[in-house]
């Protein structure tokens, strides 16, 4: 039997995936790994849900042509919340999605008040909603959709300088003044872990944040196994991008840090 390193595909609307992507390349380093960004589409956060499930199933078509792979991690809880569903009865690989740690976030929190801070697409999903009636039915739950936290944070992977008040802004309303404080941040969209220094000094007193991709990389571990003895991530990694993207030095730069050495494009305008 022949024993090819599993070929992983990671999606998102732009750079956050990267977070989830190190920590499945961690969990399997043997891996082939091609990240995806949809950035011709970004920010998802300011989608109309029916058009932006017809794009990620076109674009997800022409990836899973292209990459052919084992299994697709879609690192984006806006797009997750929204079309695994769709993408399920489509494709016939697996896919792995990224949604609001709201269970997690209910079994740690001592105040029962948790918030969750997401993209305004998120924040308004049927499936969000039912997380919080099935899992913190107990608790009080803060809902915070950001529309500017996603691109703040690929201007700070990009090598730019954030401004800390603008994101002290947008992580406020996860901090209501009345009791019970909030002591549980569930971080809901992938982009926001790369600011997650940030949230901390800015926060107004210090909380637990929850960041989801541990958990998805278990999953991936538990549906391809563990890694393959004597494969030892000698692929390397390829990042594609649907749009826009200036690749710049600093960009190619920080993609190499991520284990991302080659970028090419899959030009895919929004119509
Ligand atoms: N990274 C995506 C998420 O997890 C969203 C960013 C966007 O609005 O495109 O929700």
């Amino acid at each position: 039997m022949s024993l090819r390193a599993h070929t992983i595909l990671v999606f998102d609307s732009g750079l956050g995936g990267l977070t989830v992507l190190r920590e499945v390349m961690r969990a399997r380093p043997d891996a082939r790994f091609v990240y995806a960004a949809d950035d011709a589409g970004f920010p998802y956060g300011r989608w109309e849900e029916g058009a932006l499930v017809g794009r990620i199933l076109a674009v997800m078509e022409r990836l899973i042509r292209r990459f052919e792979p084992d299994l697709v991690v879609v690192a984006c809880n806006t797009a997750s919340t929204l079309v695994l569903p769709a993408l399920r009865a489509r494709f016939t690989v697996p896919f792995v999605g990224t949604v609001p740690a709201i269970k997690p976030a209910a079994e740690r929190s001592a105040t029962r008040h948790v918030a969750v801070l997401a993209t305004p697409g998120t924040v308004k999903r049927d499936y969000t909603h039912e997380l919080v009636r099935s899992f913190a039915g107990d608790c009080r739950v803060t809902l915070v959709g950001s529309s500017r936290l996603a691109g703040l944070a690929e201007a700070s992977l990009r090598g730019e300088t954030v401004d800390e008040e603008a994101i002290r802004a947008e992580i406020l309303p996860c901090f209501p003044a009345d009791d019970p404080r909030t002591d549980v941040v569930v971080l809901g969209c992938t982009h926001y872990p790369l600011l997650a220094d940030v949230f901390v000094r800015v926060a107004p007193w210090p909380v637990t944040w929850l960041d989801p991709a541990p958990a998805i990389a278990r999953r991936v571990v538990h549906l391809v196994g563990q890694p393959l003895i004597g494969h030892e991530g000698d692929e390397a990694g390829l990042a594609v991008f649907t749009g826009r993207q200036e690749v710049s030095p600093e960009l190619v730069r920080a993609l190499a840090g991520y284990g991302l050495p080659l970028v090419d494009a899959e030009p895919m305008p929004v119509a």
